[in-house]
């Protein structure tokens, strides 16, 4: 990228002037002068900055900070300046990179951070420095512009400004500086309540009280009066159990279970701690709980070894150390590693170190920002914009159970219909009717199993929700069931836009306006905004009768036996605004008469859209289990919706971010989830598409999706020798379907996700913590998925214990480094040893009945157990019992392979009465196997694979099995 100055494009414009006009007349008009006029080149090298002197009383040391706001970016940099006497002067730049703006599509941060560093070289920052050093300018006289409203006010980034001042400056000087800044002060009153303790500090009180045993909460009034206690996110009702207070002179502790909250009373700072004594996370004590003019913020301490997991959807590493984040759903196409805010608002983290695990959920739904690192070395911090502090503390002990209990909190996945865990098709769009029957029929001619296709908004009349372009689909309800005789479910996009559309009998729209369900502005009248139909208008999501209402459209598609439904741009995406979404004075109704801003409800609006369609669904179909796709989401939305990562690019980066995004979902509470296979926007090449097949037959939800415009993306598109690679990993996924439903079935109860980061399942193995590349897929399988197209040398660490290898069956030693170079066809799958798989025979869709006996893998190896679930695969029955669950087990000693399968509830037939058994690990034949007390003869040793294979003609009974070796 070219870099000019100010001073060689504007000769006559010296940066002292231009600085004037960026304060003076402000920046608004400045930039877009810039921006379209002929100077246009210039607002591309344009940096706009404020120079700080702080002096810090303590060293005497003098530092001097600079703000740059990048007119092109939109982006706000904080420069350090350090010149300590007698050291070299250093520059460190922390990027506050928003590249969610429209502006920045293609720059990168290390461009970016590039760019400043060369301007401020080639402009001879010093010298200035050295000029301005003379006048102190007071952060209070920022003047920040207000076309970067699409991440923040000029209020929102004043904050940001003065948040990031506040960091890094020590002394009493701050406190002059930072005066609107209202720390929290020294506690004056004890109050104990049964569930614990109730302070008051100042005018603010704090109430720090066990939701469940271990499970803590901390709110602050900072008025003293706390509003009525509500959440979208939480379901589950306080259950404190027993507690202690004991209330000492300079602090109080409350205690549940082993976790103790330590209140230190001057200033007020809230440490949680293990009773024996590790402290989990501390407040900073420098930096105390704080508001500013409806702002609230948390600073806590931050160990050098300590990691942060979690935050939903945000790209990158999964370990969110040294990089800060925003929560602001937004519709964010093509977005990047370093994009962000995403589409989702997941405000829960764990902060892990080696045998210490902690969990946060910051539960506040207005725009949050989560800073780990990128402020300050040792403390991290999270806060909003509005709202109250109201956060959760999750003391574990292990980060399985923190999963276990944010995800009871927020509500959890509930049990999905079987054939969402298939092969999906999906393109925007498939059209017109002949291209879906076509589509249909060369899956199942190729005999490449699936079970949904997807129709996305070119079915519709003009992009119109809850229409049918007649045109192109002439008999559409006719190809709803013709796809469902072939065993394919169609799912329709409705996304959550109506179409203004008066007087053309469009019935959402009609019955909208009559019931008065639409969102409205703070003057009363109907807010509307541009979306795929044009002018559109919305539901008003958090009016219960409004759900009701939006469920009710769904009854046409629901007669005609479409089988699932995908709410998209619901974070609200609006088009043509510089903010992609609604404007804040969008009022949000609520059941109880009140109305809040849009600001406060902007992250729940998606949840709220998909709960009412989950809603309407079940009231429909009352017996089935409903299926909806989100694209936006707030904790929580696991319960009404599946997900997925947005548009995503065709290139091999994207495939490798996936797999850390999905594992951060996943123990974010959201483990119905999945990206676009092969990219949303671009085309893949042949070996990147085949390599997405591959890994997305280990991820959750397998959709393949792409954009308009795009080649086309289907299994098939490369010719045989791709196709048929392709075809066995689908194939290997429907295999595995009762090992993957079981699991879902688990997550459904548990929380623990289907796709597992390796911290969950070894929180004692640091090493792994942050393995962005390699997760387990249910308890027992190990993926290391290849995401690139280099033919470098695969180093694979497996975990603790022993493995063997899914494909070959071959055993590996415990803590194996394995050095792969894995062929096009291949991925390294590995099985932990000590389990038990259970697999089916191969089908096209899950709506065929297996033909053959349920296929039991076993792995010996300790603690050795497996189990499987199995039901209907699409009704409410299993919630009346209706289901059949059975364990296995097996003991392997030093002469015999004892195998156990209890039954431990049979409600519900299967398809299967036999079970082909493989035991694997074997050196040599046995010399004999005996079911029950019998010896039986019809059994195989195969050498290649180690293994013994034998069928139980009768396997739904409890059974046992041995070999005797
Ligand atoms: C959005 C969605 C994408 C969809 C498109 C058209 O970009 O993220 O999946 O195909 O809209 O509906």
């Amino acid at each position: 990228m070219e870099v000019r100055t100010i001073r060689s494009l504007r000769p006559n414009v010296t940066r002292e002037e231009a600085i004037q006009t960026f304060t003076a007349s402000g920046p608004a008009s400045l930039f877009w002068k810039l921006r379209s006029g002929p100077l246009q080149r210039i607002a591309d090298a344009y940096i706009p900055f404020r120079i700080y002197r702080v002096r810090f009383p303590m060293s005497g040391a003098q530092r001097t900070h600079l703000f740059a706001l990048d007119a092109v970016d939109g982006s706000l940099d904080l420069f350090e300046f350090a010149a300590p006497p007698g050291d070299a002067e250093t520059v460190s730049v922390f990027t506050r990179n928003n590249p969610a703006s429209t502006l920045s599509e293609a720059r990168s941060e290390e461009l970016l951070r590039d760019k400043v560093l060369r301007v401020i070289f080639q402009q001879g920052f010093f010298k200035l420095r050295r000029i301005k050093l003379e006048t102190e300018q007071l952060p209070g006289e920022i003047h920040l512009p207000y076309w970067l409203g699409f991440y923040g006010t000029p209020e929102d980034l004043r904050c940001r400004v003065l948040d990031a001042v506040r960091r890094r400056i020590e002394g009493a000087k701050v406190s002059a500086l930072f005066e609107q800044w209202l720390a929290i002060q020294s506690v004056q009153k004890v109050e104990k309540l049964p569930d614990g303790v109730e302070l008051t500090a100042g005018k603010a009180k704090v109430r720090v009280t066990v939701f469940r045993e271990g499970l803590f909460r901390v709110r602050v009034a900072p008025a003293g009066t706390f509003p009525k206690d509500s959440s979208w996110a939480v379901i589950e009702a306080p259950e404190p159990g027993a507690i202690k207070i004991d209330d000492a002179k300079d602090e109080v502790r409350v205690t549940s279970g082993t976790t103790v909250a330590r209140i230190k009373k001057s200033p007020l700072l809230i440490d949680f701690l293990r009773d024996v004594g590790d402290v989990l996370v501390a407040d900073d004590s420098d930096l105390p709980m704080a508001w500013e003019n409806g702002r609230v913020r948390v600073w806590k301490k931050m160990p050098a070894d300590e990691g942060y997991y979690g935050l939903g959807d945000k790209a990158g590493p999964m370990n969110r150390r040294d990089r800060s984040f925003t929560m602001w759903n937004t519709d964010a196409f093509g977005w990047r590693e370093s994009t962000d805010p995403l589409y989702k608002t997941i405000p829960f983290f764990i902060g892990l170190r080696k045998g210490l695990a902690y969990g946060i959920f910051f539960d506040n739904t207005w725009r949050s920002s989560f800073d780990f690192g990128k402020e300050g070395h040792d403390f991290y911090s999270f806060g909003a914009e509005g709202g109250e502090i109201n956060y959760y503390f999750f003391g574990g002990p292990t980060p399985g159970k923190i999963v276990q209990d944010f995800s009871a909190l927020v509500g959890r996945t509930k049990l999905p219909p079987l054939w969402t865990l298939g092969f999906q098709q999906s393109r925007y769009s498939y059209e017109p009717e002949e291209r879906v029957y076509e589509v249909a029929k060369t899956l199942r001619d190729k005999k490449i199993p699936a079970d949904a296709i997807y129709l996305d908004i070119d079915y519709q009349d003009g992009n119109a929700p809850f229409t049918v372009d007649r045109k192109k689909f002439p008999t559409f309800e006719k190809m709803i069931s013709d796809l469902r005789a072939q065993g394919f479910h169609t799912v329709l996009i409705t996304d959550l836009h109506i179409k203004k559309n008066p007087d053309h009998g469009y019935a959402p729209y009609d019955t909208g306006v009559k019931d008065d369900v639409f969102l409205k502005r703070a003057d009363g009248t109907t807010y509307v905004g541009p979306v795929w139909p044009g002018d559109s208008v919305f539901g008003d999501f958090t009016l219960s009768r409004a759900r009701e209402w939006w469920g009710g459209l769904y009854k046409n598609f629901v007669d005609m036996g479409v089988a699932g439904f995908w709410n998209d741009m619901n974070e609200p995406a609006i088009f043509l605004t510089s903010t992609k979404t609604m404007p804040p004075d969008v009022r949000h109704r609520l059941d109880d008469g009140t109305t809040l801003p849009h600001l406060a409800i902007h992250n729940v609006f998606g949840m709220e859209n998909v709960r009412a369609t989950s809603e309407g669904l079940l009231k429909l179909r009352p017996n089935e289990r409903p299926f909806v796709l989100t694209r936006a989401a707030y904790a929580g939305t696991q319960r009404y919706a599946a997900t997925w990562t947005g548009d995503n690019v065709a290139v091999w980066n994207h495939l490798g971010m996936s797999t850390p995004m999905l594992l951060s979902m996943g123990i974010s509470g959201y483990g119905m989830v999945g990206d676009d296979i092969g990219g949303f926007a671009g085309t893949p090449t042949a070996d990147l598409l085949t390599r997405w097949i591959e890994a997305g037959a280990f991820n959750p939800i397998y959709r393949d999706h792409t954009a308009k415009g795009t080649g086309d993306q289907e299994p098939w598109v490369h010719g045989a020798k791709h196709e048929a690679i392709r075809r066995h990993f689908i194939e290997e996924r429907y295999r595995l379907l009762p090992y993957i439903y079981t699991s879902v079935e688990e997550m459904t109860r548990t929380g623990i996700p289907l796709m597992r980061p390796l911290l969950l399942e070894y929180p004692q193995s640091p090493e792994f913590f942050n393995d962005d590349s390699e997760f387990m897929f249910g308890h027992d399988l190990f993926v290391s998925p290849v995401t690139t197209e280099l033919q470098d040398m695969k180093v694979i660490q497996l975990p603790p214990g022993a493995w063997y290898d899914y494909w070959t069956g071959e055993k590996s030693s415990d803590q194996e480094l394995k050095k792969l170079k894995p062929a096009l066809d291949e991925v390294p799958v590995y099985v932990r040893a000590g389990a038990i798989v259970p697999r089916q025979p191969l089908v096209q869709n899950t709506g065929e009945t297996p033909n053959g006996p349920l296929g039991l893998r076993v792995y010996p190896g300790p603690d050795c157990k497996g189990s499987l679930y199995q039901d209907d695969g699409h009704t409410l029955a299993y919630e009346k019992g209706e289901f059949l669950r059975v364990s296995y087990s097996c003991q392997v000693g030093a002469d015999a392979i004892r195998i156990v399968s209890t039954i431990e509830k049979d409600s519900y037939k299967p398809w299967w009465s036999a079970a082909e058994i493989t035991v694997f690990g074997i050196g040599k034949a046995p010399k004999s196997v005996r079911v029950g007390d019998a010896t039986i003869h019809e059994w195989r040793f195969d050498s290649a694979q180690h293994a013994v294979v034998f069928t139980l003609p009768e396997a739904k009974n409890s059974w046992t099995a041995e070999l005797i070796l």
